[in-house]
């Protein structure tokens, strides 16, 4: 052929072309940020693996939440940093741990302007940083976790919170959790069912934020990088035991298992873009190996085309500021 029959660059002349034709549009709607709040700080305190996120006092986490409504963004996650913890994690049942505390405040400040979202797991309570109860062994004993579980959900419900994150991983976990907030009045209350939660190194400054106890690691709960069948399977249990939607985390490296997960099911995916995912972005960006802006958006917009209908990221709030005056 002496000239190309088909000329696709037709299509990406112009910015007004590229936007007509775009597959794939990230909303502030379906982002969700992560947030943290620890016990007795006065100040808001910068994490430092997390370039510009805060571990954040009761009142800074309130002002924080009205600047994401504000935002557009479609919901708050909240994790908890107790003071002190316990082999139980008690704190996290406790109408008074730190967690539950935050879900009554900012639900006070933001109502149902955005939806409000609480960690459903015990490691930022256990003075031995697992996500659920140890046998006398140190194993972490499925069974009895979930029925601390149940108590942490309805705990979490009568605080106010719309949404349970149930994310340690134990077997079981979706199912106990629906029935523990039916059982007790909170029928309305939905599960976003950590479904597919891998055993991590993108987790690292996650642990910093929430100042981690753990000693080894997760790999008898948290699934195998290698796995993607396994993910299936987790997710059609979780879908089976009630959950209203589920999870893939992290993002970007397993954008496989999102796009897998998002045509096995018919409930919403999200996807997780979590802490150590950030941490990259940020530490090239500040070194000037990378545009921060475009590698954001690129990467949220990567999560979206995978199938992910929901992300949380850290960048939450700011692409949400971004992207209000995009399209
Ligand atoms: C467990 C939990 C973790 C994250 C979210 N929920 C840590 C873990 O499983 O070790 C990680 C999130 C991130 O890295 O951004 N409660």
């Amino acid at each position: 052929m002496p000239y190309p029959q088909m000329r696709p660059r037709r299509l990406r002349r112009t910015a007004a072309m590229r936007r007509l034709v775009s597959e794939t549009r990230v909303d502030p709607a379906e982002l969700v940020v992560p947030m943290f709040v620890k016990e007795g700080l006065t100040e808001p305190r910068p994490i430092s693996s997390l370039p510009g996120m805060v571990q954040h006092s009761r009142d800074s986490l309130r002002k924080a939440a009205v600047e994401a409504v504000q935002a557009g963004v479609g919901g708050i996650m909240l994790f908890g940093v107790p003071s002190s913890r316990d082999a139980h994690g008690s704190g996290g049942i406790d109408p008074n741990g730190i967690l539950n505390v935050a879900i009554r405040d900012v639900v006070a400040e933001v109502g149902d302007a955005t939806v409000v979202m609480s960690d459903l797991c015990l490691d930022e309570f256990t003075s031995h940083g697992h996500c659920g109860l140890l046998t006398p062994d140190g194993e972490v004993d499925n069974d009895a976790t979930l029925a601390a579980y149940a108590e942490m959900a309805v705990a979490q419900a009568a605080a106010g919170v719309g949404v349970v994150g149930p994310s340690g991983m134990m077997d079981g976990q979706v199912g106990v959790t629906r029935r523990a907030l039916d059982a007790a009045g909170y029928p309305d209350v939905a599960v976003l069912a950590y479904a597919v939660k891998y055993a991590s190194a993108f987790y690292g400054p996650f642990r910093e934020a929430v100042e981690s106890a753990l000693e080894g690691d997760r790999r008898t709960y948290q699934q195998d990088p290698a796995n993607l069948r396994e993910s299936l399977r987790e997710v059609e249990l979780d879908v089976a035991e009630g959950a209203d939607m589920v999870m893939v985390k992290p993002g970007l490296p397993y954008l496989d298992v999102v796009s897998a997960v998002r045509a096995a099911v018919d409930v919403p995916v999200a996807a997780y873009q979590v802490s150590g995912e950030y941490a990259m972005i940020e530490a090239a960006a500040a070194n000037g190996w990378i545009d921060r802006e475009r590698a954001m958006l690129e990467s949220l917009t990567s999560l979206r085309r995978a199938g992910a209908q929901i992300i949380l990221t850290y960048w939450a709030v700011e692409a949400a500021q971004l992207l209000r005056h995009r399209y």
